[in-house]
């Protein structure tokens, strides 16, 4: 850690038996040198990279993370290539590389250029594209739709994908569900014949919920076909979860 290279020419000493017979004035000399040869921010900047280093591995030490079990969405690749995708699809990138490269790659590459080329933000879907999105095909990410906005969920695939818990609000736009809990008979985006105000208060707290976790994030909406339905009645299912809200 000491900056030997700062130091100013030292006068020689003869051998090292000899000046560790001055110890103290050898030591007091050095440190005066130190402090006069390096510049003052970097003894700051070297404390504090020490004191992250130290952070991180007591957070590993104790939570098996390196931020507290503090979770980043882009700390996740898949986001990282998302807003990526997003950045480039906002610059109109896409639209030039597109036509080059689909003079340039071979027929076989369509899965590569459909997936980077279909990207559009927000994507827009209907009931029955946002249906292959339910976590059957594993090659495709799990999408939830919630009165009209679609998030990406394919982070917790045990919760949302085949068998899990949850997979009943994957695919679709149950907004109906995530208001009555009744996770059989209301996966449905239909909400007429609930409390106005308590579906409203619902929906945009499970929206947030969404929104603002680390692991999910918004990537279109879903545009439903006209309800022809007669609208469902509002009474509570036998299957009726008890909770409400996030
Ligand atoms: C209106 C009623 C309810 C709605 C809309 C609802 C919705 C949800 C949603 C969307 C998740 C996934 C959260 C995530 O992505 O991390 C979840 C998780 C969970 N909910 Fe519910 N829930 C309801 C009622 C209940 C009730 C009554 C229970 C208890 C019996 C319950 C137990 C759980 C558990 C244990 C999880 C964690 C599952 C896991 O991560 O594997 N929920 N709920
Ligand atoms: C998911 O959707 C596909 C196609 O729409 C369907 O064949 C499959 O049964 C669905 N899987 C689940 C678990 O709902
Ligand atoms: C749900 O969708 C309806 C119709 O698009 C809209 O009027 C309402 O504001 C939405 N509610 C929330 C909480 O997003």
């Amino acid at each position: 850690m000491s900056s030997a290279r700062y130091r100013k020419p030292y006068p020689a000493s003869p051998t090292p038996t000899l000046r560790s017979s001055q110890p103290d004035t050898q030591t007091r000399d050095e440190s005066y040198q130190d402090e006069v040869g390096e510049h003052p921010f970097l003894g700051v900047l070297r404390n504090l990279v020490l004191i992250l280093v130290i952070n991180f591995l007591l957070s590993y030490y104790i939570t098996s993370t390196f931020f507290w079990n503090y979770d980043f969405r882009l700390l996740r690749f898949r986001y990282l290539l998302f807003v990526l995708l997003k950045t480039l699809y906002k610059t109109k990138v896409p639209e030039l590389t597109k036509s080059v490269l689909l003079n340039v790659l071979p027929e076989s590459s369509t899965l590569f250029t459909l997936t980077f080329f279909t990207f559009e933000f927000p994507r827009i879907f209907s009931d029955d594209t946002l249906a292959l999105y339910n976590g059957s095909n594993t090659a495709l990410p799990i999408y939830v739709g919630l009165n009209g906005s679609v998030y990406d969920v394919t982070e917790n695939r045990r919760t949302y994908g085949p068998g899990g818990p949850y997979n009943h609000f994957a695919g679709r736009d149950a907004a109906r569900a995530f208001v009555t809990g009744c996770f059989t008979t209301d996966l449905t985006h239909d909400l007429r014949g609930l409390d106005p105000v308590a579906a409203e208060s619902d929906i945009s707290g499970w929206k947030a919920f969404f929104e603002k976790s680390a692991r999910y994030w918004y990537v279109g909406d879903v545009i439903h076909e006209p309800i022809t339905k007669p609208p469902q009645l509002g009474h509570l299912c036998s299957s009726r979860a008890g909770r409400t809200g996030p």
